[in-house]
C-alpha cells in the first residue's frame, strides 16, 4: 500500500490506483503521479520539471525551479507560485510568507482517528505522516495520508503544531492539495436549495479558480461537499475521474483551479474566508479528513467505489445490515397540531398497515404551537401531552412499535424559556440585532456548557429507554457569527468551535446509547454530508417528497453516497411543496432504492389509499434488507425519465425502476442496457416470466413497458411479456429478476 524508494519516492496505492509524489532536491514534496495503478511505480517519468519557461520567478534563486509550475502536496504562496496555496500562515512578525520543508516521515499501520472530529476507519491500511517545518516559525505541519488495501480512497488531513516561541495566525489551511498535470477537464458538483437538494452541475473548467464553498456554518444544500474533476468527455462508463469530498458539516471550500500553464489544482478543505486559527506556542491544530477518489472509467465505478467505502468505513458499523424500521412520522399528518391522542391514533393505524415505528416529529414540547417558540425547552408539552413523553412512547411500544421522536438540539427560540436565562448563550454579535432564520437562533455549541445543556437534555428523555430513534433536526444557517464567549482574536474559530462542540456531543450520545437509530436532518438535505453520516446511519434527504423532485435529489446524491444513508417516505397528493398530484406506487417507487422507508399522512388519507398503503409498505418489510449493502447504478436520468438498477449484494436479484414523467402518444419502445452484470448469468424476470442472460440484459436491453392509455389491444401473440405503464404522467414501474443460474 505504501513504500519509498531510495531516493525519497513515495509510492501510495492498491491494485486499483497509484499515487505518487518525491521529496525534491529542494526538500519539497513535488507530486508525480496520481490515477492508474502503475506496475513499476517508481520509473514515473519526471522530466520536464525543471525547463526554462519566461516570466517566472525562481524559488530561492534555484534555476529553473519555478513553483508556480510545480505540482506540490501542500504548497505555501510567494515563494515563486502564485496559485491558491493550501496554507496561508501569518507569522508573529505580521507576515504571511512560510516555507515548509520536507524533515521526515512515518509509516504507521492502520489508521489514527483524528481528535475531535469524524474521521474514517482503518483496518487494512497504513498511513504516511510527513513532517515539514517551517524554521523561521518553527511551526510543523505533518501531512497524513492513509490508503487501504481494498477501497479506492485515499484519506489525508493535516497536523500543525506551534513549537515556536510565539503564537501564529491560520488564516487559512485546506486538508489536501492535489495538483493534476495538463488536459482538458469538466466538473462536476451538486449544487441546490431547500426542497430542491443536490442537482448535478457539470462544466468546462475553464482557466482561473472554480470554487464551491459554504460560509453558512453548515455544508448546506447550495454546494455540497462534492467535486469531481473529469477528463473532458467522461461519462458514466468511460472516461478519468479525480473526486473529492470532506468529512465535514460546516463552512468548506473545494476549487479547481486552472494555472496559466493548463494544469490544475484541487484543494479541499475548511473555507478559508472568514476563518482565523490562532495557534499560541505548543498548540495543535487538526483539519477535517478530505477523501478522494481516482475511477479510470467514468462515473459510475466513481460512484462504486465512494459507496463501499462509505458503506464500510464512515456509516455507524452497528447499523450497516440493521434492517431499517418501516415508520409513520407525525410531520406532513400534523404539523404541529400533534398531540397524544393523534400520536396514539396514528399508531393504530401503524398497526394495522404493519408498520414497525411511530415518530412523533415537531411539535411535542413546552408551548410549541408554530415555528415561533419554544426551541431548547426540551420537556413535553403539558396541555397536549399530559401523560408525559415517557409514558406516551410505552403506550406506543405497548402496541408492539418502536417509538420515535423529533429534536433540533441546536436551536434557540428568542421566545423560550433557555433563551430567557441565557440570551448569551445564542450565536451573536455583542451590541447588534441578530438576523433570524425560521424565527430561531443557533446555540453557541464552542461553549462547553452549552454543549453539555443540549447532551443533558436529550439524556435526560433518552435514558428512560423508550427512544428508539432521534430525528436530529437543524432549521437555520449562520448569521452574526460572533461567540460571548471568546476572545476577540479568536472570533473568527467560532464556526469551526461550533462543529467540534456538535461531533463532541454526537461523540458522547452516540456512545452512550448505540442502539438508538440517529436520522440526520437539516431542512431536509442542508448538511447531509459525511461529517453527520460518520454519527447517523441515514439522512432525510429532502422535505421534497413528491416522486418527480425526489428522483432528482436521489439521482444526484446517488454520485457520491450510498442509498443505504438515506431514508424516504410517501408524503401526501396534492404534494405540500409543489402542488403536484401522484399515485401512492410513484411516492413509494421514487425511493424504493432508501432503505429507511415510511409514510407522512394524515389518518384520514391513510383510509382513503389504505390497501395501496398497506401493499407497499407490507412490501417494504418484506425487502428491508434487499436495499441494504447493494449496488445502485445510474441507468438514465433525463427530464423525462430516471432508469435505475440495483443489484442486491447477494448478487441474486436485479431491480430495475423505470419512470415516465410526462405521457405522450405513440412514444418509441425503449429499453435499458444494464450494466456490470456477472457474466453467464440467468435471470427470470419476475413480471412476465421471461428468461434473459446477463448478455442480454447488457448489450442487447432489457425491454421498458409500453407508455399507452390503451394496453387492451395487446397484439402479444400470445406471450404475455409486453408491459404497460397506462396511468398517464409520473408512472412507474419496478421489474424484479431474480437469477437461476
Ligand atoms: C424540517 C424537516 O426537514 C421536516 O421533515 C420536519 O421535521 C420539520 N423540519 C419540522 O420542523
Amino acid at each position: 500500500m505504501i513504500s519509498v524508494s531510495e531516493n525519497n519516492i513515495f509510492v501510495l496505492g492498491n491494485s486499483g490506483f497509484s499515487y505518487i509524489f518525491r521529496i525534491s532536491p529542494e526538500g519539497l514534496l513535488e507530486h508525480l503521479h496520481y490515477g492508474g495503478s502503475l506496475k513499476s511505480p517508481f520509473n514515473v517519468p519526471i522530466h520536464h520539471r525543471r525547463t526554462p519557461r519566461g516570466a517566472v520567478s525562481h524559488y530561492k534563486g534555484l534555476e529553473n525551479v519555478n513553483l508556480n509550475a510545480m505540482p506540490q502536496e501542500y504548497p505555501v504562496f510567494g515563494t515563486s507560485d502564485y496559485r491558491f496555496p493550501a496554507i496561508h500562515m501569518i507569522q508573529a512578525s505580521g507576515n504571511t510568507i512560510s516555507d515548509f520543508v520536507y524533515v521526515g516521515h512515518e509509516i504507521v499501520k492502520d489508521k489514527p482517528r483524528l481528535a475531535g472530529l469524524p474521521s474514517a476507519r482503518g483496518g487494512d491500511s497504513q498511513t504516511l505522516i510527513l513532517s515539514l517545518v517551517d524554521s523561521l516559525s518553527n511551526v510543523e505541519v505533518k501531512l497524513y495520508y492513509t490508503v487501504w488495501e481494498d477501497y479506492g480512497v485515499i484519506a489525508r488531513s493535516v497536523v500543525v503544531t506551534n513549537n515556536g516561541q510565539a503564537a501564529v495566525n491560520l488564516n487559512h489551511i485546506y486538508s489536501s492539495a492535489i495538483d493534476l498535470p495538463f488536459a482538458d477537464y469538466e466538473s462536476l458538483h451538486l449544487s441546490g436549495t431547500w426542497a430542491r437538494e443536490m442537482n448535478a452541475c457539470r462544466h468546462n473548467l475553464a482557466p482561473g479558480r472554480f470554487t464551491i464553498d459554504s460560509a453558512r456554518g453548515t455544508s448546506s444544500a447550495a454546494h455540497h461537499p462534492f467535486l469531481a474533476v473529469l477528463e473532458q468527455g467522461a461519462g458514466e462508463t468511460h472516461g478519468r475521474v479525480f473526486a473529492s469530498t470532506l468529512m465535514y458539516s460546516g463552512n468548506f471550500s473545494m476549487s479547481a483551479e486552472t494555472s496559466e500553464f493548463g494544469d490544475v489544482r484541487l484543494l479541499t478543505g475548511l473555507n478559508p474566508f472568514n476563518f482565523n486559527w490562532k495557534l499560541e506556542p505548543g498548540e495543535r491544530f487538526t483539519t477535517p479528513e478530505a477523501l478522494h477518489v481516482y475511477s479510470g472509467s467514468g462515473l459510475s465505478e466513481m460512484s462504486r467505489l465512494w459507496h463501499d467505502f462509505i458503506r464500510d468505513k464512515v456509516s455507524p458499523p452497528k447499523f450497516k445490515n440493521r434492517a431499517r424500521p418501516t415508520y409513520i412520522n407525525s410531520w406532513e399528518a400534523s404539523y404541529f397540531d400533534i398531540d397524544e391522542d393523534k400520536v396514539l391514533a396514528l399508531s393504530d393505524k401503524a398497526v394495522q398497515l404493519g408498520v414497525d415505528m411511530v415518530v412523533v416529529d415537531d411539535g411535542w414540547f413546552k408551548g410549541r404551537r408554530n415555528d415561533k417558540t419554544s426551541l431548547g425547552d426540551w420537556t413535553e408539552d403539558e396541555g397536549r401531552f399530559p401523560s408525559g413523553m415517557d409514558a406516551l412512547a410505552k403506550a406506543v411500544k405497548a402496541k408492539g412499535l418502536k417509538f420515535g421522536l423529533w429534536f433540533e438540539p441546536e436551536m434557540v427560540s428568542p421566545d423560550s424559556d433557555l433563551y430567557r436565562v441565557h440570551p448569551d448563550w445564542a450565536i451573536h454579535v455583542l451590541g447588534r440585532r441578530t438576523s433570524l432564520g425560521r424565527n430561531q437562533l443557533t446555540l453557541d455549541l464552542s461553549r462547553p456548557e452549552v454543549c453539555d445543556y443540549i447532551y443533558d437534555s436529550l439524556d435526560t428523555l433518552l435514558s428512560d429507554g423508550n427512544i428508539d430513534y432521534v430525528k436530529w433536526d437543524m432549521n437555520r444557517n449562520m448569521t452574526d457569527v460572533g461567540s460571548a464567549a471568546l476572545s476577540p482574536d479568536r472570533q473568527r474559530e467560532t464556526a469551526h468551535r461550533y462543529m467540534l462542540g456538535l461531533y463532541g456531543i454526537l461523540d458522547r450520545l452516540t456512545a452512550a446509547y448505540p442502539d438508538v437509530q440517529f436520522e440526520n436532518c437539516a431542512s431536509g438535505g442542508n448538511r447531509a454530508d459525511l461529517g453527520m453520516l460518520f454519527y447517523m446511519p441515514q439522512s432525510w434527504t429532502s422535505d421534497m417528497c413528491d416522486p418527480v423532485g425526489r428522483l432528482s435529489i436521489i439521482n444526484g446524491l446517488s454520485y457520491l453516497y450510498p442509498l443505504d444513508t438515506t431514508a424516504s417516505y410517501i408524503g401526501p397528493s396534492p404534494n405540500h411543496q409543489n402542488g403536484r398530484m401522484s399515485s401512492i406506487k410513484t411516492r413509494y417507487l421514487a425511493g424504493i432504492f432508501c432503505p429507511a422507508k415510511g409514510i407522512s399522512l394524515s389518518n384520514s388519507d391513510i383510509d382513503a389509499d389504505f390497501e395501496a398503503l398497506k401493499t407497499h409498505m407490507d412490501y417494504a418489510k418484506e425487502t428491508q434488507l434487499e436495499f441494504l449493502g447493494g449496488r445502485f447504478t445510474r441507468i438514465a436520468h433525463t427530464q423525462n425519465k430516471t432508469i435505475w438498477q440495483y443489484e442486491t449484494s447477494d448478487k441474486q436479484t436485479i431491480y430495475v425502476a423505470y419512470f415516465n414523467i410526462l405521457s405522450a402518444p405513440n412514444l418509441p419502445f425503449e429499453r435499458a442496457y444494464l450494466r456490470a452484470l456477472p457474466q453467464g448469468a440467468v435471470y427470470i424476470c419476475q413480471d412476465t416470466d421471461a428468461a434473459y442472460s446477463s448478455d442480454v440484459l447488457m448489450h442487447s436491453g432489457l425491454p421498458l413497458p409500453y407508455i399507452t392509455t390503451d394496453p387492451a389491444h395487446d397484439g402479444d401473440q400470445g406471450q404475455g411479456q409486453n408491459l404497460y405503464m397506462d396511468e398517464g404522467d409520473f408512472s412507474a414501474h419496478l421489474f424484479t429478476l431474480k437469477r437461476s443460474s
